[in-house]
């Protein structure tokens, strides 16, 4: 008697075997290179989740700025739908960046020791698309050109993201155009130095937020459009904000528990210097608004 497991899929269509060069899912994924870019530098076999989850965490970055771009572009055109759209889809990719903490959330220090030496003074500082993110949230800073001067095309797309306005600038844009009262020196900023909060621009918000008609965000029934798609617009990025908050500081907790207070790689004090830079509100006026609807 057998005891062959009977193939469910039998008597149906099986996929096709053949195929002249590569196949057409390499040819789209490129899944041969991307699976032979990881090249450990110690023996420790922790290593290769920590160089996969930087590069996956890279590729994450890598759409999310697409998203973002995407976003501003919409808006530039007064398309709300379509900036909505984009928004919508990079909260739900942020939540995928996010969750791919879990395999380094829980580094003892000496578990991290084992590689660590071997990043040398590499550091994820040196993320040149984290930059063009935080550029796009309108954290602007020159400075951040300076570790890329040897690498030409990043050093280009860098220095392009800087002086270009920043999502939140073509949103504060956006929001002047639909008569809303941002302050004419918000509008005619210096795009290139990092957005400083202005108390007219929480003005507009908490305005709008007050509004508010019907407490469902615009979708309930008796939606008036007009007001509620400000605040829709304002709890899209409210949601990217947070998601970003909640990035750096996952990104710090880890970073506590591999290393303590020891300087980071990349020279920084570490856990100190990181603290200060998670303790950034993103679109700071969405925050403060708040206490005074
Ligand atoms: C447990 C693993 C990790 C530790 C211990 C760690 C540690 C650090 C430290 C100490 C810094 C401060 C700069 C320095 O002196 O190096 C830093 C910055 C940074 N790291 Fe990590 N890191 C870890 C994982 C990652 C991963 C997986 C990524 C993903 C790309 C990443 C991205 C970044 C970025 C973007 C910065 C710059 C943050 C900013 O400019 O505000 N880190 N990291």
């Amino acid at each position: 008697m057998s005891h062959d497991v009977e193939d469910p899929a039998a008597g149906t269509q099986a996929p096709d075997l053949d195929f002249e060069g590569t196949t057409p899912y390499e040819d789209y994924v490129q899944a041969d290179v991307l699976t032979h870019l990881q090249h450990p530098l110690s023996e420790d076999p922790g290593e290769m989740v920590f160089l996969v989850t930087t590069q996956v965490m890279e590729l994450w970055f890598t759409v999310v700025v697409h998203e973002w771009e995407t976003a501003a572009k919409a808006l530039r055109e007064d398309d709300l739908p379509g900036a909505l759209a984009a928004l919508k889809r990079s909260a739900y990719e942020l939540l995928s960046l996010n969750a791919s903490w879990e395999p380094l959330a829980h580094l003892t220090p000496a578990q991290f020791n084992s590689y660590r030496s071997a990043l040398g003074e590499g550091s994820g500082f040196q993320s040149a698309m984290y930059r063009r993110m935080e550029f796009l949230l309108g954290e602007k800073s020159a400075s951040m050109l300076v570790p890329h001067r040897g690498a030409p095309r990043v050093h280009d797309e860098l220095a392009k993201a800087l002086h270009e306005p920043s999502l939140y600038d073509e949103v504060l844009s956006y929001l002047a155009r639909r008569g809303e009262a941002v302050p004419p020196e918000v509008l005619s900023r210096d795009v290139s130095e990092p957005y400083r909060p202005h108390p007219g621009v929480e003005a507009v918000w908490a305005a709008a937020y007050a509004r508010q008609e019907d407490g469902g965000l615009g979708t309930g029934a008796g939606a008036g459009g007009g007001e509620n798609e400000v605040v829709r617009l304002g709890e899209a990025l409210t949601e990217v904000a947070e998601l970003v908050w909640r990035w750096r500081n996952d990104h710090l907790v880890a970073t506590r528990r591999a290393m303590g207070s020891k300087v980071g790689t990349g020279g920084s004090a570490g856990v100190a210097w990181l603290e200060k830079r998670a303790a950034k509100n993103v679109f700071p006026e969405l925050w403060t608004a708040r206490s005074h609807v």
